[in-house]
């Protein structure tokens, strides 16, 4: 099973923290910078409306006795590192530490000196948490924030969102009710290399943008499904699956092979593509398409995966045709490789990477690091960059931002709010929405996103929730 998480070991973790951000100014566009670009000089630039850079003023420096009371809900790999990065900072500290899972949960307890609780609502009803980390698996995100809004905490919320379109439209006007800071793990917003990208984008330096192609091509782990194994004595199963139907216990879903099953995912566009996905849409400055169309289907895997590990899903936004292409078999294909050093990958082997095609050049963008060039046409064979900015990738920043606005309660200069992570997760959910139609032309309305004269369509809009795991109409 593939493994994403970023720290899996507190040296790793330090590594980070340590690398070396400054990056080489040859050819080098940057944010504040004034720099000639290969002939092509860049004024000085501002900061792109509507984000948030790290000013000098970071709350780690504020006193120790106002420090936020953190709770991990989730306690995987990925939940480890996230809560990893905000116990190295000064101003949090770190209450519980919850799992289904005791094993887990309580391991990580005491690794990161907190609480244990087993189930949620304990975390929820303790008036000293200020805001949680939900690492859980896909199937709780959005009950997991709707319920910690409505106790009154704020939520970073892993990607992706919501497994439904419902479900991520409830978690924004609860977060709206309750005036809630919710950030979600799209951290590649808070890249300094992505803001100066979106920059570059804005000053019109890339002409008109009328195609954006997204990648995610890799080999992904597959899915047996363990049969007539017995829950562990120290697992809530019946937590676990939470809103999802009920069945039988097997490890092998529970600990990874829940992304290959509907019930509990969307599949590799969900989990890896919507990173992609969610840089391309704000880099153009996109937002509801007015159409959706998937193709695709499981070609290549013969084991028990029931989301597809071949798809292409296709958006209509006027004069910008929006292409997202997903291959779960290309074993030569690389994700970013290292996401802190000043190498570009190779881009026609890069897994996650993102093309962007102006009237006046072709800006290719990798995530988690992994920088952008701008190429112009070769002349003799040779690529022609006419600009570049290398990236590292953006943790600390997004964490920062997330601490930043607890303490401002400024929702605007959130770089991953709910409502932005919101419009991208829904990229994913038309792609499924069409795929299991029969690969449906979605027509939609760009007011609320709701699907137009496709009755099947709008079935999967919302999710059939297990009694006492409902997400209500009423927030
Ligand atoms: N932003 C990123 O770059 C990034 C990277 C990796 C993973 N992720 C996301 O983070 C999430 C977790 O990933 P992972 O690989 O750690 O998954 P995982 O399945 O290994 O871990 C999830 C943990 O949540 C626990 N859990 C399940 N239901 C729970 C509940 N109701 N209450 C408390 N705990 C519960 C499980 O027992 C498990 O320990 C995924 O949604 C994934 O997409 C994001």
């Amino acid at each position: 099973m593939k493994s994403e998480n970023l720290y899996d070991s507190d040296l790793e973790l330090r590594q980070y923290q340590n690398a070396k951000v400054d990056l080489p100014v040859d050819r080098q566009f940057a944010v504040g910078g004034n720099l000639s670009v290969n002939g092509l000089k860049s004024s000085t630039l501002g900061i792109a409306a509507g984000l948030t850079i790290l000013s000098g003023v970071s709350v780690a420096s504020t006193a120790a006795n106002d420090k936020i009371n953190l709770a991990l809900i989730g306690c995987g790999g990925r939940g480890r590192g996230v809560i990893a990065g905000f116990k190295s900072r000064k101003d949090t500290n770190i209450a519980y530490c919850c799992d289904v899972d005791k094993k887990r949960g309580e391991s990580a307890a005491v690794k990161f000196n907190a609480k244990y609780a087993e189930n949620m609502q304990t975390v929820f009803d303790d008036k000293s948490v200020d805001a949680v980390i939900c690492a859980t698996p896909d199937h709780w995100h959005s009950l997991c924030t709707f319920r910690a809004i409505q106790a009154g905490k704020d939520v970073y919320v892993e990607k992706p969102v919501s497994h439904n379109a419902f479900e991520g439209q409830k978690c924004i006007e609860a977060a709206r009710k309750y005036n809630r800071i919710v950030q979600h793990g799209t951290q590649n917003r808070s890249a300094p290399y992505n803001i100066a990208a979106k920059k570059y984008i804005e000053d019109g330096r890339l002409g008109n943008i009328h195609l954006c192609r997204v990648y995610n091509m890799k080999k992904w782990g597959g899915l047996r499904i363990k049969k007539g194994e017995k829950t562990p004595e120290n697992f809530n199963y019946d937590l676990w699956l939470g809103p999802a139907p009920n069945r039988e216990y097997s490890s092998s879903i529970v600990y990874g092979g829940w992304h290959q099953l509907w019930d509990f995912s969307a599949g590799d566009m969900a989990d890896d593509g919507v990173h992609q996905l969610d840089l391309a849409r704000w880099l153009i400055g996109k937002e509801i398409p007015k159409s959706a169309y998937a193709t695709g289907g499981i070609f290549s895997r013969k084991d028990d995966s029931q989301t597809p590990d071949t798809l292409v899903a296709t958006y209509d936004y006027d004069d910008l045709t929006f292409v997202f292409e997903l291959a779960l078999y290309p074993e030569y294909m690389q994700k970013i490789g290292d996401r802190n050093s000043d190498i570009f990958p190779v881009w026609q082997n890069c897994a996650t990477r993102i093309e962007i095609f102006g009237t006046k050049g072709l800006m290719v963008v990798g995530r988690h690091g992994g920088g952008w060039q701008v190429f112009d046409r070769p002349k003799n064979r040779e690529p022609v960059v006419k600009a570049e900015q290398h990236g590292r990738v953006p943790e600390q920043e997004h964490w920062e931002n997330f601490i930043q606005c607890i303490r401002s309660r400024s929702v605007k200069d959130l770089n991953a709010d709910i409502e932005k992570a919101h419009r991208s997760t829904m990229l994913v959910h038309y792609a499924t929405m069409s795929l299991l139609t029969g690969s449906a032309k979605l027509e939609i309305n760009t007011n609320d996103g709701t699907i137009k004269n496709n009755p099947d369509a709008m079935k999967l809009w919302k999710r059939e929730y297990r009694k006492q795991y409902e997400i209500t109409e009423n927030v």
